[in-house]
């Protein structure tokens, strides 16, 4: 029998945790491998999730401007029309430059790629089944990264065709003339963007009273407000209750507040109700590693799950699915496997929608500070004092600080702009060093720049801004 290879450090997963454990791992000196179904690397958020969908909002707000708004800025087009093909073209494109990017990276640190899906024998074992085969391979440490997929409802199964996820609407061959999206948030949101753009009829279904419901309610409401003006039709306090086809025509059901049945006509319907934990056929069983009651992996505060030597990250243990917590969480493990102190700070961990405008938070919102009694002050500033914002049409927006009434310690922002997802890296800095509102609105900002907003608001807080009363 033939000995299998052994290592110090095996990662079942190659998005953004496992990758990035990986190398994190190998830097470190860890004899590291990592295992993946995908013979392309990045896992959900580079293959069909973050990268691809920012390549398509990206390239949708180019035809959008182009058809809406040239003319504002003295471009005089006509005949404006769509090419969908090139588009997917150039997002696979953007796709694949990454992946392949995270490969040679990968390569180049020592790494050992292991194409296949992994499963879990027990002992420190994994078996790995390929197109070429089966492998098994040992670890001394194994970290679980496998990820999350999308949530279905029971009443309405994904087919790829009519009731689809985020993982098909990011390749539609033609724009669907009705959509409707079920559910408001990040997702529903960033993909009802894109297709409103490029002529769809958007409804977006939301269960809860407001979309982007991570959001304090003002800035909730104000994007639903915006969206609105784009186009996208949206119902909230909306129960989605089934589908039914009349006449060769699909129809959502739904509930509305008052419990009065409604019927939306689609001819796609994208499910982006949640994601969950994607641990299937990892044996998990076999090796111990147990699950809680929503699936998730359950670790200690140091990774560790209910087997030795097996740890878990990323979207299949508790805490918000985002790539960039997985990929602090990658770093942690592998540090703290080599005997250094990985950490993450869960406080600080920004959220964005990437509409237009986008939406970005962190920390929390007004609403949690009441619910826990913290007593807080609040600073606001509109972007329409903005003069940068005003000479790029980008005054739809606000910043917004959260800040402690008794230390002026900044405890939340939120922020809509259309660069907020970059903005809100200045907030996080300033969080992450314990920073005062105080802080924010004396640091100086280049001028113009729709970032100092960020210093208004933050002098908003002590009722000092300069721009605004
Ligand atoms: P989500 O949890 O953000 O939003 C789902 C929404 O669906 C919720 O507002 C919920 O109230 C609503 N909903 C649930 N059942 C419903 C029903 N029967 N009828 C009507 N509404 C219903 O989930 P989403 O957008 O699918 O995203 C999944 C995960 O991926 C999230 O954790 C998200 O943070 C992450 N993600 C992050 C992105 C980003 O950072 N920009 C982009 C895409 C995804």
């Amino acid at each position: 029998m033939s000995e299998e290879t052994k290592y110090d450090f095996a990662v079942i997963g190659a998005g953004p945790g496992g990758y990035v454990a990986a190398i994190r791992a190998a830097q470190l000196g860890l004899k590291t491998a990592l295992i993946d179904k995908r013979s392309s690397l990045g896992g959900t958020c580079l293959n069909i999730g973050c990268i691809p969908s920012k390549a398509l909002l990206h390239s949708s707000e180019h035809y959008a401007i182009t058809k809406n708004h040239a003319s504002d800025h003295g471009i005089e087009v006509s005949d404006v029309s769509l090419n969908l093909d090139t588009v997917m073209k150039k997002k696979e494109a953007v796709v694949s430059k990454l992946t392949g990017g995270v490969g040679v990276l990968v390569e180049k640190r020592g790494i050992t790629r292991l194409t296949g899906s992994a499963s879990l024998l027990g002992d420190q074992k994994i078996r790995i089944s390929g197109e070429e085969g089966e492998t098994t391979i040992s670890a001394a440490n194994i970290v679980l990264a496998s990820g999350s997929v999308p949530m279905e409802l029971p009443f309405l199964k994904i087919d790829g065709e009519k009731i689809v996820s985020s993982d098909h609407a990011i390749g539609f061959d033609s724009v669907p003339e009705n959509l409707v999206v079920i559910g408001g948030g990040a997702i529903g949101l960033e993909l009802g963007s894109v297709w409103n753009r490029y002529g769809s009829k958007v409804t977006v279904l939301e269960f809860l009273p407001n979309i982007a419901a991570g959001y304090d309610n003002d800035v909730s409401k104000t994007l639903a407000r915006l969206f609105k003006k784009q186009g996208l039709e949206i119902h909230v306090s909306t129960k989605v209750t089934g589908a039914e086809e009349k006449d060769g025509q699909l129809f959502v059901i739904a509930e509305n507040k008052k419990g009065e049945k409604q019927e939306f006509p689609a001819d796609k319907v994208l499910v982006s109700v949640g994601r969950k934990p994607y641990t299937e056929g990892l044996g998990l069983e076999a090796a111990g590693v147990e699950l809680n009651e929503r699936g998730q992996v359950v670790t200690d505060e140091h990774y560790k799950t209910s087997a030795d030597g097996i740890f878990a990250i990323g979207d299949i243990i508790a805490g918000p699915m985002l790539a960039h917590k997985a990929e602090e969480e990658g770093v942690a493990i592998a540090e703290l496997v080599a005997g250094k102190a990985g950490h993450v700070n869960y406080d600080v961990i920004p959220n964005v929608i990437y509409t237009e405008p986008e939406a970005a938070g962190v920390g929390i919102t007004e609403a949690q500070a009441k619910e826990q009694g913290i007593a807080v002050n609040i600073g606001k500033f509109p972007l329409a004092a903005n003069g940068r914002a005003l000479a790029t049409d980008a005054t739809d927006g606000l910043v917004k600080i959260i800040a402690c009434a008794e230390t002026d310690k900044i405890l939340g922002a939120q922020i809509i702009a259309r660069n907020a997802s970059e903005m809100i890296s200045e907030i996080v800095t300033h969080m992450e060093y314990g920073g005062s509102a105080e802080d924010l609105g004396r640091t100086i900002h280049a001028h113009p720049t729709i970032s100092e907003s960020i210093k208004e608001a933050g002098l908003a807080v002590s009722k000092s801004a300069i721009h605004s009363l």
